[in-house]
């Protein structure tokens, strides 16, 4: 049953699998950059406030609902709510939000491996003003991205379809700490620059002063972007979970170190950023633009090992990526294939084919061709504001409603005790909270934030 429903093999290769899924292009590009755009230490307090109180259980819900039905996203809430009502629809939301999602953000991830080809090359060598020339050149280049946006969904096709995840997950026991690790000495090297301090007290100095009229649901949207929340996707990898599984623990577990993979991004970025005079607000391109600078200046004594380091970094950042993008594939595949009996390759290439026309059509909007633009954004930006800051917290939303208030609430507990080894008293209280929680914090919190940033509140 496992391996024909996508091939994980061990107990912890899930685990690891969904880990990889939340870390990736959400902590080390979309971290820095919202933060940027938001003004710094204010935001990174509300990102974390977000996690705690409306992400930990969000993930939660999403584990039971999936481990309890064990199929793919729509059928899991269409059985959990003991097929009644038209729950099923937000698990046809969730597979609607994670396509969209793949599509632009397989443009990123081309960006990455642009990068890792171009400083294998030593093409990325250059003062700071080269280095924005060579992104905004190379991303409003017509063909160049939209190629690598196109091979990297091939790639995630292939794992997809070869059913290759078990190498995957052997590879990501080492490689995630790999990257942990890199990021701790790309963190030191960024904060010995010349005038590093003021990187570091954006980051940690909280001026409320600076925080837009949005910042609330930025912080909302990144924290649910991060931890891949609101699509069904935790409920597709849950399905995956043997019993022994402790939902609670897991999704702890995973947010803790999701969220230490976002701040030492902040850290690796804002201290160069700041060194070499690269706006904070300057957007998606963020990263691209300040990183190649750290690999040059930092190593400036020693260019053989930031050349290495550089290297190293954006293979890792492929690796994140990839795991990412696996996620968002095998929610719809797993779909297409139960409920349209179609052959996996078959459901696997329908989502491709969408996914690239959806890359190229985000990659073209950011200069190659004028004019792809929803609501005055290109089509990238707008299909990153409508998936994080709409339709995942409306994901997570009923996600919520449908836990707290529509499910068998004997089921939720028992489903949410199984695998607690110390069924006791404790247990039972933890079970009341996140009860609460989904009942009325997250739910009520998503709604005030929803009027507030549409001027109701
Ligand atoms: N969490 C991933 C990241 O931080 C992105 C991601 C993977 C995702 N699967 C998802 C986001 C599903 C939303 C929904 O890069």
């Amino acid at each position: 049953m496992d391996i024909k429903r996508g091939g994980f093999a061990s107990k912890l290769g899930i685990i690891l699998a969904t880990a990889g899924s939340a870390v990736g292009l959400g902590n080390v590009w979309r971290f820095p950059y919202m933060t940027g755009e938001n003004g710094g230490a204010a935001f990174i307090l509300l990102y974390i406030g977000c996690i705690l109180l409306l992400g930990i259980p969000g993930m939660v819900s999403e584990f039971v609902i999936g481990r309890y039905a064990q199929s793919n996203a729509a059928r899991a809430y269409h059985k959990m709510s003991g097929k009644r009502g038209l729950w099923q629809l937000v698990g046809h939301l969730g597979i609607l939000t994670s396509t969209i999602i793949l599509g632009f953000y397989a443009v990123v991830a081309g960006w990455c491996l642009q990068y890792l080809f171009a400083s294998l090359a030593g093409q990325l060598n250059g003062d700071s003003s080269y280095v924005s020339e060579y992104f905004r050149n190379f991303s409003s280049n017509p063909w160049k991205p939209c190629l690598w946006a196109v091979a990297f969904i091939l790639i995630t096709h292939l794992v997809i379809v070869r059913g290759v995840q078990r190498g995957i997950e052997r590879a990501s026991k080492l490689l995630m700490p790999m990257l942990l690790v890199l990021l701790l000495v790309i963190v030191v090297a960024s904060c010995s620059l010349p005038g590093a301090m003021a990187g570091i007290e954006f980051l940690f100095k909280p001026d409320f002063s600076k925080v837009s009229h949005s910042v609330l649901l930025d912080a909302l949207g990144q924290a649910f972007f991060s931890l891949s929340l609101g699509t069904a996707c935790l409920c597709t990898y849950a399905s995956y979970f043997s019993r022994e599984t402790n939902l609670l623990k897991s999704a702890g577990q995973i947010a803790l170190l999701d969220t230490i993979i976002a701040i030492l991004a902040g850290l690796m970025i804002f201290p160069a950023a700041f060194s070499v005079g690269v706006q904070p607000d300057s957007g998606p391109s963020l990263i691209f633009i300040t990183l190649p600078n750290v690999f040059q200046q930092a190593f400036a004594t020693m260019p053989m090992i930031g050349y290495v380091i550089g290297i190293l970094f954006y293979a890792l950042l492929v690796f994140a990526a990839l795991t990412s993008t696996i996620s968002m594939h095998e929610i719809g595949t797993a779909f297409f294939t139960e409920e349209l009996h179609r052959p996996r390759k078959q459901s696997a290439w329908i989502l491709t084919i969408t996914c690239s026309l959806l890359a190229i059509g985000c990659s073209l909007s950011l200069g190659a061709v004028d004019g792809i633009k929803l609501f005055g954004k290109p089509l990238l930006d707008f299909c990153d504001f409508i998936t994080a800051q709409i339709m995942l917290p409306l994901g997570a939303f009923l996600t919520s409603l449908f836990a707290g208030w529509f499910v068998n609430q004997q089921l939720l507990k028992q489903e949410f005790l199984t695998g607690i080894r110390h069924n006791n008293n404790v247990s039972t209280a933890i079970f009341h909270a996140y009860q609460f929680s989904v009942r009325f914090i997250v739910p009520l919190c998503i709604l005030l934030i929803f009027l507030h940033q549409f001027g109701i509140l």
